[in-house]
Parts: C-alpha cells; sequence; structure tokens
C-alpha cells in the first residue's frame, strides 16, 4: 500500500477515520497482519488466509469492541476491545496493530485514545490489559505513554519462527470508575454514540485534546 499525500506531513489531515471492523475489512486486515513487523508483534500463529482473519474476530464473543483506522475506506490499523465476563467484567484485554508502511504517523496513538475512551466512559472498565514481546520497544513505549505498567515477564511465552520469545504482561488501572460494567446491548448502543462522534471528529489533534 502507497503513502497517500495527505500522509506526507507531521499532522494526520483528514485522511485517517475511524469506524467499526467489519465484514469486508478481512481481505485488508489479512494484508496488515502479514507485514514483517505486525507477524512479528503476533502472540498468535500468523493467519493463513482472509477467513482465518474473519473467523478469529467471529471467535472474540459478543463484548467485543474492534474499530479500524482507515484511509479512503481500507483499513490500514486495528484495535480491539474485549471485555472479560463474570467476576472479571471490569477488565479487557486490548490489541493493537498499524500496517508496517504507516508507522510513527500517530495512528497507533490515535487508535488506543479511541479504545481506552470506550474501555473506561462506555463499558465502564476499571482494568486494560495486554501481552506484549519483551523485545516490542516500539508498543511498549506507547503503552507506557497511556501509563500501561508491567505486571509480569513470561519466559518462553510463544513460539517466534524457531524460538520461545518472552513477554511482559501489562496493565492499566483507573481505580476512581464505577464498578458496574454496562451489559452487552447498552455497550453497543454507547459504541454506537462515540463512532459517530469521532467520525466528525477524524484529525488526530482533535481525538488527542477532545
Ligand atoms: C506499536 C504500534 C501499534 C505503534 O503504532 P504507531 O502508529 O506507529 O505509533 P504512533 O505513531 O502513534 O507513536 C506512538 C508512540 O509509540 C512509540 N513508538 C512508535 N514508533 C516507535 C519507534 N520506532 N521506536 C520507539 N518507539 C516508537 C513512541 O512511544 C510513540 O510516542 P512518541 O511519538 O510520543 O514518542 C505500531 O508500531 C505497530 O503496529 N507495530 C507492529 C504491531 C505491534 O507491535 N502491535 C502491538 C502488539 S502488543
Amino acid at each position: 500500500m502507497s503513502m497517500p499525500d495527505c500522509m506526507n506531513s507531521n499532522t494526520l489531515s483528514n485522511c485517517i477515520l475511524l469506524r467499526r471492523r467489519e465484514t469486508r475489512d478481512a481481505e485488508a486486515l489479512f494484508a496488515m497482519f502479514n507485514q514483517p513487523r505486525c507477524q512479528r508483534a503476533m502472540v498468535i500463529e500468523p493467519f493463513g488466509s482472509a477467513d482465518e482473519v474473519q473467523a478469529w474476530c467471529d471467535s472474540r464473543g459478543p463484548n467485543t469492541f474492534d474499530i479500524v483506522a482507515t484511509i479512503d475506506d481500507t483499513p490500514v490499523g486495528f484495535a480491539g476491545l474485549y471485555s472479560c465476563p463474570g467476576s472479571q467484567n471490569h477488565s479487557g484485554w486490548l490489541s493493537l496493530f498499524v500496517h508496517d508502511a504507516f508507522h510513527g504517523r500517530g495512528i497507533g496513538t490515535t487508535m488506543m485514545r479511541a479504545i481506552i475512551a470506550a474501555s473506561e466512559l462506555l463499558a465502564g472498565l476499571t482494568r486494560l490489559q495486554l501481552i506484549v514481546f519483551c523485545d516490542n520497544g516500539p508498543a511498549i513505549s506507547l503503552y507506557r505513554n497511556f501509563g500501561f505498567k508491567f505486571e509480569g515477564r513470561h519466559e518462553c511465552f510463544a513460539r517466534r519462527g524457531d524460538a520461545f520469545v518472552p513477554a511482559f504482561t501489562m496493565a492499566r488501572l483507573t481505580a476512581t470508575l464505577p464498578a458496574k460494567a454496562l451489559d452487552t446491548e447498552q455497550m453497543r448502543e454507547t459504541i454506537r454514540e462515540l463512532l459517530s462522534h469521532l467520525e466528525h471528529r477524524p484529525q488526530r489533534r482533535e481525538l488527542i485534546s477532545g
């Protein structure tokens, strides 16, 4: 995927939009997950096809909020929030990927803002957690920017190529939020409201300061 003109400046201009992930995004997400840096960061086995990407997205359960960052409606970034059930329904898992050709342009930061807003303000989550390989400096730096702290180091956590590599678990706690999570229908409705809000405020600066 080539770099559009609007990406050739320090700001994202109007070319990045966030929206819910849809079934039609599977091909573009497959291409993105197959980028070398994205693939290197994946804790799960690489996807073999767009259908496998779709099946993985479908398998994440009903309390999922996943979004894409798009250029001309083509996804170049993916972020997923997965709320935990039962006694852990104050917690959620996070995953985040940006197409290799678009790193360092603020897309990860913008999606992180949206996911944290959704997790705290809409889903009522007070704990956001993730797994990141120990050698993934850019991702760890981004997570630390957002207040994630290391919780543990796990040796030989997953196979990457022909080696087993270690990973960190990291979490971000927001102690002052209400303990009650929204139910699934309330969450869907509030997510619709959030995305409608985001689609009308596409610029990075606005998203970050808004
Ligand atoms: C990690 C990732 C999501 C960051 O997205 P991005 O759009 O490139 O990030 P941004 O441009 O918003 O930069 C945000 C922060 O990330 C960190 N970062 C980004 N690129 C970096 C690099 N090359 N080296 C070090 N830190 C870097 C910095 O902390 C940066 O904040 P700063 O600009 O204030 O220093 C992206 O690099 C990516 O998708 N990598 C491959 C997949 C991956 O690692 N996913 C995470 C799995 S746990």
